[in-house]
């Protein structure tokens, strides 16, 4: 290994100072040959100047130092603090003085302390060697410097740290002492005891144990780490003496030595202050939204409350509303009825009253014509209530098959003569069109009834069409009329072009006993009659209709499945019994009285009965019975059960039940069994005579 010292950047040179004869040269380059950079200073200022980071020993012999050394004590005070330049005092052997004694030392400055001294002669590997260790020494004062001057600088950093840090740091001795702290610590106002033992600030800091119970002084963390323990993150609330209180989190960690013993702690405060309240306002926060959320539930559901009150009251209205229509209709056809019916009892009553005055006075002539009049006011009356019934969908109906376009064929000449010359009249029957169910008669004054609105909707004249085809109505058009089935129709559609309807006509026409028509020439009942045999008859009426255009009613009769039903022979003539016994059953005494008077015109014999129990005790009497004509409607046991109890004891006797409406509105069809028939209600005498003899002849 080469010896560093030699050539080491600092410390290399040896300083030589020996004033007599050529000893400081010899020295030198002695030293030279062995590496050894010397410099000869032949004056003790000279040597001063030389001890600098270039020298690494200064060898004297003892006659140099009998000059001034002022100068050298001063070069030697100006030395740095880790700086002591070994010296290697030569002195010579003199008799009579102690070798190498403190004396000849102290001829060095004080303040010369790396002192070797060495006694001449010597020999050179002695000089050499007490050199190489005095320079290694030097080399070692460098060394040290170095290692200072590294730990100075670390102590810089570290303070410099510590002094900007935002955490607040001290050092606490085992007393409780702080000893250093940062400006950080130091707005806390802890300077001398910590609070935890230090009562005249321990009030300043609030912390709470998870309980939310206020901590007590040991339990403080400055207290606990004195006693061993590592305390991280108490919360403190500082009420700091002159300003606003704040938020901290204070820790503190033991400092202990290689035995395990406390010999201090460090605690450190960081400001939590803005963290904390960032979180109190976002708490603050989460709570004003959680309240405006709840305000505005509340508020959502008062809406829907009043909302709610509001549809109730909506509701109220309409229900009142629809009662109030109710009312006006009922009012309507009541007021229709009873003016229609005033009109037609003024009729018939004053006929009556006139001929009863007149045959009072055995006036005769002229007779027919009041009991014309009061037989057409009459037939009006039951022109009127066949239409109600009509309406009322309670009329018997005489539903079959039924061959339509010939329906409206035979209507032909009527409706041409019942028209004016203006109005052109067209039939348009479909080809090849299946028979619909229908009661031809009530096809029939259908048919006429929308011919004779479609002639009034064309005073000045027009075309009136009557066309028969076929639909089909599917489900999905049903599903939005109730009463509707889907399948197969026949569509008698009678249109005009006439004054056409708006559509607040539209909306009543349907209603009885609306009109449009002056009075007198109209009642309002035609298109009431018209609808409600179509809803009887399990079709519907639908119309279009606009203003100045035309009008259209389609009536939709079901198609039959069936062959078509024969023709009932039309009433005529009056036909005349022949003495066979009627059993007359009818609970109205004028009608009963009318019947059985007819009855016996006719030439039956006829026996009577008001009600079901003294008809059916006639029945079983052993009475022989040809025929039986009884009301439907009877008081207690109805007309349909009488029949059953008649069959029991007249197995074959034909029946004829006289109605005014079949309840239920049943449809013949289905009430009737066989040789039983139904006449409605009012009836011309010829009708019923044609009945009777009709069901007596196939008897
Ligand atoms: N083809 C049509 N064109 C224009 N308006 C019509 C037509 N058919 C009916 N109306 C209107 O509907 C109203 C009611 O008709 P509806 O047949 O029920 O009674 P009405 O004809 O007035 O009297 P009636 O009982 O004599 O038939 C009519 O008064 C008329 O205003
Ligand atoms: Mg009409």
């Amino acid at each position: 290994m080469v010896p560093v010292h030699r050539t080491a950047p600092e410390g290399h040179r040896v300083l030589i100072s020996a004033p007599y004869g050529s000893d400081a040269e010899s020295v030198a380059s002695l030293l030279r040959t062995n590496g050894y950079d010397a410099l000869v200073c032949s004056r003790l200022d000279e040597l001063a100047d030389g001890i600098d980071d270039h020298a690494g020993a200064i060898l004297v012999t003892e006659e140099a130092l009998s000059a001034q050394l002022g100068v050298l004590q001063h070069a030697l005070e100006r030395q740095p603090a880790w700086s002591d330049i070994p010296f290697i005092l030569l002195a010579g052997r003199q008799a009579g003085r102690p070798v190498a004694t403190e004396a000849i030392r102290r001829r060095l400055p004080d303040n010369a302390t790396n002192v070797v001294l060495l006694e001449r002669p010597l020999s050179t590997e002695s000089l050499l060697s007490a050199i190489a260790s005095a320079m290694k020494a030097r080399q070692k004062q460098f060394l040290l410097r170095d290692q200072v001057a590294e730990l100075e600088a670390e102590r810089r950093r570290l303070s410099t740290l510590l002094e900007n840090l935002p955490i607040g740091v001290a050092f606490i001795s085992t007393e409780g002492n702080t000893e250093s702290v940062n400006p950080a610590f130091q707005q806390f106002g802890i300077d001398g005891m910590i609070p935890s033992l230090d009562p005249a600030i321990r009030s300043r800091w609030e912390g709470c144990d998870p309980d939310g119970n206020r901590l007590q002084p040991d339990d403080f963390p400055g207290a606990r780490s004195l006693r061993g323990e590592r305390v991280e993150g108490v919360e403190f609330l500082y009420h700091a003496p002159d300003a606003p209180d704040r938020w901290t989190r204070v820790s503190s960690v033991p400092l202990k030595n290689d035995e395990d013993a406390v010999i201090g702690a460090i605690s450190v405060i960081v400001d939590i202050d803005e963290q904390k309240r960032a979180q109190e306002a976002l708490r603050e926060a989460a709570r004003n939204l959680e309240a405006q959320v709840a305000q505005r539930t509340a508020e959502l559901a008062g809406a829907l409350d009043r909302l709610r009150a509001e549809g109730d009251e909506r509701e109220r209205a309409e229900a009142a509303l629809r009662q109030a229509q109710k009312m006006e209709a009922v009012g309507q056809l009541t007021g229709g009825i009873a003016h229609d019916f005033n009109n037609m009892l003024t009729g018939v009553i004053g006929a009556l009253d006139i001929m009863k005055r007149r045959i009072a006075s055995n006036r005769y002539d002229d007779l027919d014509r009041f009991m014309d009049a009061a037989a057409t006011s009459a037939q009006r009356a039951a022109g009127l209530t066949a239409r109600l019934l009509a309406f009322s969908r309670r009329q018997s109906l005489d539903s079959r098959a039924t061959d339509i376009n010939a329906l409206v064929a035979s209507l032909d000449e009527l409706l041409r003569r019942t028209m004016t010359e203006k109005v052109e009249v067209s039939i348009v029957p479909a080809d090849d069109l299946p028979a619909g169910i229908a009661d031809a008669n009530q096809l029939e004054s259908a048919v006429v009834n929308l011919a004779i609105n479609a002639r009034d909707a064309m005073p000045d004249g027009g075309k009136l069409t009557i066309e028969t085809r076929t639909a089909e109505l599917d489900a999905a058009y049903c599903a939005t009329r109730p009463g509707v089935k889907a399948g197969r129709y026949i569509v008698v559609a009678v249109s005009d072009t006439g004054v056409g309807m708006d559509a607040k006509t539209l909306e009543k026409v349907f209603d009885p006993f609306f009109t449009t028509k002056p009075i007198g020439q109209g009642t309002g009942l035609g298109l009431s009659m018209v609808y409600g045999f179509a809803k009887q008859s399990n079709g519907q009426v639908r119309i279009h209709s606009s203003v100045g255009t035309g009008t259209t009613v389609s009536l939709f009769l079901p198609v039959a499945e069936g062959p078509l039903s024969e023709e009932t022979a039309a009433p005529g003539t009056t036909h005349e019994g022949d003495g066979q016994s009627v059993l007359l059953v009818e609970d109205d005494d004028s009608v009963r009285l009318l019947v059985r008077e007819v009855l016996t015109e006719l030439g039956y014999k006829t026996f009577e009965a008001a009600e079901a129990n003294s008809a059916s005790e006639l029945l079983r009497s052993g009475q022989h019975f040809d025929l039986m004509v009884s009301d439907v409607g009877l008081p207690g046991m109805n007309g349909r059960q009488l029949a059953e109890i008649a069959r029991e004891y007249h197995p074959d006797l034909p029946i004829l039940f006289v109605t005014g409406y079949a309840e239920n509105a049943a449809i013949r069809a289905g009430f009737l069994g066989t040789n039983m028939a139904m006449i409605t209600k009012p009836f011309q005498i010829e009708v019923l005579s044609a009945k009777i003899s009709e069901m007596l002849g196939a008897a």
